[in-house]
């Protein structure tokens, strides 16, 4: 979709997130975690955003912040150009109406001891919306519009009892009762089957169409990415390293490590096999001096180049941005 021009529904600035480990039993205290270091990527209105990555290399955090489960320790995170962070009270019941997330694993994500009636109607009480009746009808909306049809057969049913894409999207249905502006799916599919996982990025894609919502998805998989978003943002231990329009990056990536990820899912690249050869290496030392991240795992590395200094991100064409000395 073509959005240029539009201000950005979601916007994160130089964002970082340091976690330090505690102690141990020894008193040793584990070396912080940088989990995030100096985002910035914007969402525009009705738009699917992909930020893909590894594991360990942010994502999840990446949805803490926007949610307020965590604090950034540096930079901005708006919404329709307000501040974001730190909110509290009023102004935070606010923010939850407007921006829900769905996680990965929905077994933990709903209350077992909840009836589905329940768990998607807390939302609408938290939030004093409707009366019994009002909530029942709403409740009903938001299970079909999941795809949980005929919804009074899952009313007084509990998690346990449907099967796992069911969970899923009686976990859809309890984030959108509320009506939300801005959806995060953080790896909602990685516990599905392939023909599942179809499904519910069919659903995802039909809530942007019919609603308008505007998605964060986040995934491990460009190929899932491709699938369901018009814009990927590749992140690197909590780095972004290449970012531009889903089509465009994976069918012509550019940074190595967006290679590698194309790689690691063969079946689902255009040739069917291997398209990039080896480029993740096992690791090298690490340089002692400022270096690309990178560097250590990259079979492209320039030596004299890439473990003296850092890349930053640079646009290409199209929107097309890349963090990597090789352009
Ligand atoms: N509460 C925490 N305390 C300490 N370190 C943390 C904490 N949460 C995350 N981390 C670390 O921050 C980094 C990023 O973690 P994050 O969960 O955001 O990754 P992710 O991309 O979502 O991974 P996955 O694909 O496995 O879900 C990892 O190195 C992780 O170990
Ligand atoms: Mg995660």
């Amino acid at each position: 979709m073509d959005t240029a021009g539009i201000a950005p529904l979601l916007s994160m600035t130089d964002v970082t997130k340091v976690y330090h480990a505690g102690q141990s039993l020894f008193g040793k205290t584990g070396s912080p975690v940088v989990a995030l270091d100096h985002i910035s990527l914007e969402i525009n209105p009705g738009e699917i955003f992909g930020l893909v990555g590894e594991s360990g290399s942010g994502k999840t955090t990446a949805s803490r912040l926007i949610v307020g489960l965590e604090t950034p320790d540096g930079g901005r995170i708006q919404l329709d150009g307000q501040n974001i962070v730190g909110l509290k009270g009023r102004a935070r019941l606010e923010f939850t109406k407007q921006v829900q997330v769905i996680f990965q694993d929905p077994y933990q994500s709903l209350n077992a001891h909840f009836s589905i009636f329940d768990t998607v109607c807390e939302p609408l009480i938290i939030h004093g919306l409707g009366d019994r009746v009002a909530r029942r009808v709403r409740v009903c909306e938001a299970l079909e519009t999941a795809g949980l049809t005929p919804p009074e057969m899952y009313l007084e049913r509990y998690p346990h009892q449907l099967s796992g894409g069911q969970r899923q999207r009686v976990a859809i249905a309890r984030a959108m009762v509320l009506e939300p502006r801005f959806l995060i799916a953080d790896e909602p599919t990685s516990m599905l089957d392939a023909s599942i996982s179809f499904q519910i990025f069919q659903l995802l894609n039909r809530l942007r169409e019919t609603f308008g919502v505007t998605m964060l998805f986040i995934t491990h998989s460009l190929a899932a990415a491709r699938n369901l978003c018009d814009r990927v943002g590749v992140i690197y231990r909590g780095r972004l390293v290449e970012q531009g329009s889903a089509q465009e990056t994976i069918m012509h990536p550019r940074h190595p490590y967006t290679k590698a990820l194309l790689d690691a899912h063969p079946r689902f690249g255009s040739s069917g096999h291997r398209r990039f050869g080896t480029l993740l290496l096992t690791e090298r030392p690490r340089p002692s001096t400022d270096h690309c991240l990178f560097y250590p795992r990259c079979g492209l590395a320039v030596d004299n180049t890439c473990n003296l200094q850092a890349p930053t991100l640079k646009t290409l064409d199209a929107g097309h941005r890349v963090s990597c000395f090789l352009f």
